[in-house]
């Protein structure tokens, strides 16, 4: 049993294999968060709850004589606001006489075994009942008859603990909730620096990492989905935490549409974390008898650095939050024809890619954009999903038929959160939008978004889609979304519920790929957000691999794809290799490089295969071929960054199978340096005590010695701008 409640001492003591979280119920109920960290065995308060008057902390009732009680200066689980706390609250609610000021208190827990799921959102799930337990708490303001219900999960072995919580309007009256995060935690030191994922277009995940200082550091969306501004995942780390060392503290949203994560230090150095919906533009109608469910954050700690927290990461939410057929299964190399043609293309250009690409050994063809309507170019006919004759007369089944003939599987694009102005659908039904009423919309890529707050729009585009997808024999499906949410409102929703739209959104979203997904099980779908612009778990749960960014030069890829990796699968992060010069920074980079970035990822060719040399069309073949060989090591291995992209002229990450039998490394070199020295790389995560021969250079060295020593990087490597090389390692005995 992964959770002990004392009650001598009132604490839940919540305990991983390598951590442990404790929470206590302090005088009058109210409940304090004491301990998240390295698991201890037994909690016995070697630092109890001190207290002492606190100038400008004042005392909640009715401990009018005791001015050494003050909510200001407790570390508390679920912070509200109104009541002597005037840090960060965790939630807040309006009320009928217009107060937000709320008071909660520990009312009853239950621990159930397993982890229940969270209705109509994406979750971490367990298999059997073994795999975790919950906790479940509930508080309760006595006032307002409101109960707020907090589940803690508890993954022993997978070393992750998940919040989410449900508000309950119990009461008589209408409230409204107007904040609602996820998860509240609070550290009563503050030496930490903050790590985040943040971007734009083209340019997703940056690692970035500043000290706290006092004050609120806040990362978030409003756009209406997680963005590729700011992945909605921070950390805390110690100063001297790095990638292999030290603690850190990682804080990931389950979560697709808009987020705030916050960070304050408060005035004696204490730190609190709330990450969950962004209260900004927020605001939820509780009739009386109604709840609320916010999303899931899973937490993790790690005292082996950055890479122990990603690793942990990975194996969640490869095993126990992405679903489906594709979960366990290895990924097809696809050849995705829009950069080879973008909209300019017919029949015998897509049939000639893909001939070309089944010779080469490519398994899968993905035809993107301007397949349907009248869309020649991005001004028209999104919305309109019947096949464009034009193109392809022999409509998507002919199509999808030739290339099965070919031994291919045949893959679709999709864009179905949006319409043009410029179409039927639209014509039809200009309610449909996302709009608020007397105003203009403002459109983005000519296009404005659907209103999936609304169930009718939403079953209509699940009919749609479903018609199209049991019309040829489609096996993967490419999910794009390339705008963000303006003039948010809903035609569908009464005033006073305006401000629900972007969540109802996601709901509606949710509800849609959950219909979907389990009608058509054996589609393999990848989303997608102009590239990485919606990489969050969220999505992960329906679609087990997103396209990482519409930047597919080698080099930007080298920080996006490692970026990406602090959180996210490598069996999640599409990559492929694109002519050069590329066709968002126009860089040329050598196709060797390309190939070596792209295989650190699910694997594809985004370019016109006939326009390469024959040499070149050689390795691509050898590529392949050598993909083939490591693709259930990277899919599904254990993935260790060695060097960052973000510190200096290189990188570097490998992979290790489970068993540690087999290891694949990569090392890239970004621009020649003078008369430079000789690089050696530590390698990571091989068994100690065996020995591994690295093909190629026919040596066999103890796994120790391979990660003390290290591998020395091919002395040529010094010449040339843009330089890769891999190694892969094998286990003797
Ligand atoms: C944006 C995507 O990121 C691209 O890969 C491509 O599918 C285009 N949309 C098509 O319009």
């Amino acid at each position: 049993m992964s959770i002990h409640f004392d009650a001598r001492q009132q604490t839940f003591h919540l305990s991983t294999e390598r951590t442990s979280y404790v929470l206590q119920i302090v005088k009058d109920g109210y409940l304090s968060h004491r301990y998240w960290g390295k698991r201890i065995h037994r909690f016995s308060d070697t630092k109890p709850i001190v207290s002492i008057d606190r100038p400008l902390s004042p005392n909640p009732y009715p401990h009018r004589k005791d001015s050494e009680f003050s909510l200001d200066t407790l570390m508390l689980e679920y912070p509200g606001f109104g009541t002597s706390d005037f840090r960060t609250p965790a939630y807040r609610i309006q009320q009928e006489n217009g107060s937000t000021t709320t008071d909660l208190r520990f009312d009853s827990y239950e621990i159930i075994p397993g982890k229940p799921g969270l209705p109509g959102l994406p979750a971490t799930y367990v298999e059997c009942e073994e795999e975790a337990d919950t906790l479940r708490i509930t508080l309760t303001d006595s006032v307002l008859d409101l109960r707020v219900i907090l589940d803690y999960s508890v993954y022993d072995s997978l070393h992750a603990i998940t919040r989410s919580v449900r508000f309950v309007n119990a009461g008589q009256q209408t409230l409204k909730l107007l904040h609602a995060s996820s998860v509240s935690v609070d550290f009563d030191d503050a030496d930490f620096d903050l790590l985040h994922l943040s971007g734009g277009w083209s340019n997703e995940r940056n690692v970035l990492r500043r000290p706290l200082e006092k004050g609120i550091h806040s990362i978030d969306s409003k756009r209406g989905v997680s963005s590729p501004q700011h992945n909605p995942f921070v950390a805390l780390m110690r100063k001297e935490t790095g990638e292999r060392f030290g603690e850190v503290y990682g804080f990931s949203l389950v979560y697709s549409g808009n987020f705030l994560a916050s960070v304050e230090v408060d005035q004696y150095d204490a730190t609190r974390v709330s990450l969950g919906l962004n209260p900004f533009d927020f605001m939820w109608t509780l009739e009386p008898g109604e709840s609320f469910q916010t999303p899931e954050a899973v937490l993790v700690y790690s005292d082996q650095g950055l890479g122990g927290m990603s690793r942990t990461y990975h194996r969640l939410y490869r095993t126990r939050l992405c679903r489906g057929t594709y979960r366990d299964k290895e990924r097809p190399i696809l050849v995705n024809n829009w950069e080879a043609t973008y909209f300019d293309f017919n029949e015998e250009k897509l049939e000639r890619i893909a001939v070309q690409a089944r010779q080469h050994g490519i398994e899968l063809f993905v035809l993107d954009d301007g397949w349907f309507g009248k869309r020649d170019d991005d001004t028209s006919s999104l919305g309109d999903w019947d096949v464009n004759r034009k193109k392809l007369p022999g409509g998507l089944r002919q199509l999808g038929d030739r290339i099965a003939r070919l031994g291919m599987q045949f893959g679709l694009w999709f864009e179905p959160e949006m319409v043009n102005e410029d179409s039927e659908l639209y014509r039809n039904h200009p309610d449909w939008v996302i709009h608020v009423p007397d105003r203009p919309r403002s459109t983005g890529r000519y296009q404005l978004v659907l209103d999936y707050s609304r169930t009718d729009v939403c079953d209509a585009i699940i009919e749609k889609l479903t018609e199209v997808l049991q019309s040829a024999p489609i096996r993967y499906v490419k999910w794009d979304m390339n705008r963000h949410m303006t003039e948010v409102g809903s035609a569908g929703l009464p005033p006073e519920r305006q401000r629900e739209t972007a969540h109802r959104y996601i709901l509606g979203l949710y509800r849609v790929l959950e219909t979907l997904t389990s009608r058509f099980p054996d589609i393999l779908f990848e989303s997608c957000s102009s590239g990485g612009g919606r990489f969050d778990p969220g999505m992960l749960y329906y679609m087990p691999q997103t396209w990482a960014s519409d930047n597919s030069d080698a080099i930007s890829r080298l920080r996006i794809q490692y970026g990406t990796s602090l959180v996210y699968p490598i069996s999640s992060i599409g990559a492929h290799v694109t002519a050069v010069p590329n066709h968002q920074v126009g860089r040329v980079t050598p196709l060797e490089m390309r190939g070596h970035v792209a295989m650190s990822g699910v694997f594809g060719y985004e370019l016109d295969l006939s326009a390469l040399t024959v040499a070149e069309q050689r390795q691509v073949e050898e590529q392949i071929r050598l993909y083939k060989q490591i693709r259930p090591l990277v899919q599904f291995g254990d993935f260790y960054r060695l060097l960052s992209p973000f510190e200096g002229n290189e990188a570097a990450w490998m992979f290790v199978d489970e068993e540690r039998t087999e290891a694949f490394v990569c090392y890239f070199k970004i621009l020649a340096q003078p008369n430079s020295g000789f690089r050696y790389l530590r390698l990571q995560g091989l068994d100690p005590r065996s020995t591994y021969l690295v093909e190629g250079l026919n040596q066999a060295a103890g796994g120790d010695e391979w990660m003390n020593v290290g591998i020395r990087v091919p002395v040529d490597m010094i010449y040339g701008d843009f330089r890769s090389c891999t190694w892969r390692l094998r286990k003797l005995e």
